[in-house]
């Protein structure tokens, strides 16, 4: 049984081996190794995605699996089917494996314990998202060959952000030093016992610039008062950009709200890797899935 519902409770070792064995299935150059080929995978995603959802997709097929894509805009979700009947559903068809996206807190925890498949967790609420972090922590460590005392900042919507935790949990395993930049009303002040809160001139004193994307869907209404406000105090703007000493790496999961937490340009900026966090996110998720079924 290999679920992956969240990296708080999982080892640095685990993680580590993890991530090499990402760098294994990234250094292959076979578009596909057949080894999952007597598996069917669901990707089941009661909450929008493109990356996540494409992207685990790629891994599964690159492994030879049988996909199986669920969407609940699609499916008797619509008719006021329960989450874990659609889950059981599928598993009474003879899926191996579920991946997984919810957008309540609190209910992976108990799907897993009564469903016998493994699940992965595709992003749960704001609780976490173990594969994106995984992703990133492979970015940091491919740039930097190590997490040990690498200073990470993540900026922005902490409140509501699933990637601020499961980065916060892992990075914290590996002695890297995390520190958060938000405003007030985006701040959740349980992580502050974690990590300190620090002002937008501090945060930017790091060697990974973390911007996160401010999550409309799950404010109440009004939160962001002005767009054009939150990007001069908490938004990587072309100018504060251009003062990032040449080491550091400007990182966001996307989608971007562009001129909002970050600008336009710097979206693709030298030292961005944004994109390479998508591409990483591909045998990141073919090592989690190999994990999940082997
Ligand atoms: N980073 C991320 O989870 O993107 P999606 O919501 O498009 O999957």
């Amino acid at each position: 049984e290999h679920s992956l519902l969240g990296l708080k409770d999982l080892s640095a070792a685990e993680i580590s081996s993890i991530l090499d064995r990402a760098a294994y299935w990234e250094s292959r150059t076979e578009k596909k190794t057949p080894i999952l080929k007597d598996c069917f995978v669901a990707n089941m995603f009661f909450e929008n995605s493109t990356r996540t959802r494409f992207s685990f997709e790629m891994a599964e097929k690159r492994l030879g699996a049988e996909v199986l894509n669920f969407a609940a805009a699609a499916s008797s979700v619509e008719k006021g089917e329960s989450i874990y009947d659609t889950v059981r559903t599928l598993e009474s068809m003879g899926i191996d494996a579920g991946v997984i996206r919810l957008k309540p807190n609190g209910l992976l925890a108990d799907l897993a314990q009564r469903v016998s498949v493994p699940l992965i967790n595709a992003g749960d609420g704001n609780n976490e998202h173990p594969t994106q972090a995984l992703l990133d922590l492979y970015t940091m460590r491919k740039h930097f060959g190590e997490l040990k005392g690498l200073k990470v900042s993540i900026i922005g919507d902490i409140k509501h952000s699933r990637v601020a935790r499961s980065n916060l949990w892992a990075l914290q395993k590996f002695g890297a030093e995390v520190k958060f930049c938000a405003p007030p009303s985006m701040q959740a002040p349980e992580l502050a016992v974690h990590a300190p809160y620090v002002p937008m001139e501090e945060a930017l004193c790091a060697d990974v610039v973390m911007m996160l994307r401010v999550q409309l869907e799950r404010h109440a209404e009004g939160l962001l008062k002005s767009a054009d406000q939150y990007r001069l105090e908490y938004g990587l703007t072309e100018e504060r950009a251009a003062l990032l000493p040449p080491h550091v790496i400007i990182m966001h999961p996307a989608p971007v709200n562009r001129n909002v937490e970050i600008d336009d340009l710097v979206v693709e900026h030298t030292q961005s890797r944004i994109f390479q966090q998508m591409s990483n996110g591909v045998p990141v998720r073919m090592a989690v899935m190999e994990r999940a079924l082997k």
